[in-house]
């Protein structure tokens, strides 16, 4: 995979998934646009690290939609064009159904969706502006094992994945005559500060149980199947969603 004179953004690329996301575009000579939302020393750190030159912060939060108009327009007058726009940024809230109060709740449920559903909404709709006057563009989108199998601590974080895979989809069908290509990587449990915060130490354990691999996704083999959806050659794969969960949960 030649990723050469590409601009390529990556929303929650600080850390995480993200960062290893950003480190393998730019090995395959990509110029990356970093966005985060708060932690500037650590963007700063995934900026320093990645090769080759030209890489870029671009601090905007993402679940606030007046902030996409003004990262992808940043974007495209930092750089002149958008390749490729990987949504990544996600955050998981626990609100376990029979333990917490109502405001709790409906707060669980607005903030997930403004960050995992909404945000990619509107990141989407001002790349493809920008991506139709460019002649073409791809967009992958981080979904999550969660969609498909339930999450029963966290029904919000797997609604809203479950919505991204829909909307993606919608977007696959509706875009492939502009040239722009959809896709989606949904990954297991992955080794990031995600993981390490939501997870107690026993269901960890369990967790490893899942896969006959025994243990949890690194974020670089995420990033693998992202790199992948955003390569040249993979256009008819267009609305496809690659699991990437150590055959922990498998569909047909
Ligand atoms: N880790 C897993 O086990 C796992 C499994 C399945 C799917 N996923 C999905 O993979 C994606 C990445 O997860 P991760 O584990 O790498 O997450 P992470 O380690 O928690 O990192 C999250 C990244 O997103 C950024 N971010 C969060 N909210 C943002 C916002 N509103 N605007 C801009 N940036 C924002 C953070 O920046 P700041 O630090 O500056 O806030 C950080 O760079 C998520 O969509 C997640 O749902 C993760």
């Amino acid at each position: 995979m030649n990723f050469n004179n590409k601009k390529v953004l990556i929303t929650g690329a600080s850390r995480g998934i993200g960062k290893a996301t950003a480190l393998a575009f730019a090995e395959k000579g990509a110029t990356v646009g970093i966005n985060y939302r708060s932690n500037t020393e650590q963007a700063q750190k995934t900026c320093a690290e990645l090769p080759g030159n030209g890489h870029h912060l671009f601090k905007y939060d993402v679940s606030k939609k007046e902030e996409t108009e003004a990262l992808i327009k940043d974007f495209v007058s930092h750089y002149g064009k958008l390749d490729i726009l990987v949504n990544n940024a996600g955050i998981s809230i626990f609100h376990d159904i029979d333990e917490v109060d109502f405001e709790h709740w409906t707060n669980a449920w607005e903030n997930t969706f403004k960050t995992n559903l909404f945000a990619v909404a509107n990141t989407s709709y001002w790349a493809a502006q920008a991506m139709m006057k460019s002649g073409g563009g791809r967009i992958v989108n981080v979904s999550s094992r969660g969609a498909f199998r339930g999450e029963p601590t966290k029904p919000a974080y797997g609604a809203s994945k479950a919505a991204m895979n829909a909307m993606s989809q919608s977007l696959a069908k509706k875009l492939a005559p502009y040239k722009i290509y959809v896709g989606v990587v949904a990954p297991g449990f992955t080794e990031t500060e995600m993981a390490a915060v939501t997870l107690t130490s026993a269901e960890r354990e369990n967790l490893l149980r899942e896969s006959p691999f025994q243990r949890m996704a690194q974020p670089k083999e995420v990033a693998h199947a992202v790199l992948f959806l955003a390569s040249e050659g993979a256009e008819y794969a267009s609305g496809t969603i690659i699991d990437v969960n150590g055959a922990s949960y498998l569909r047909s």
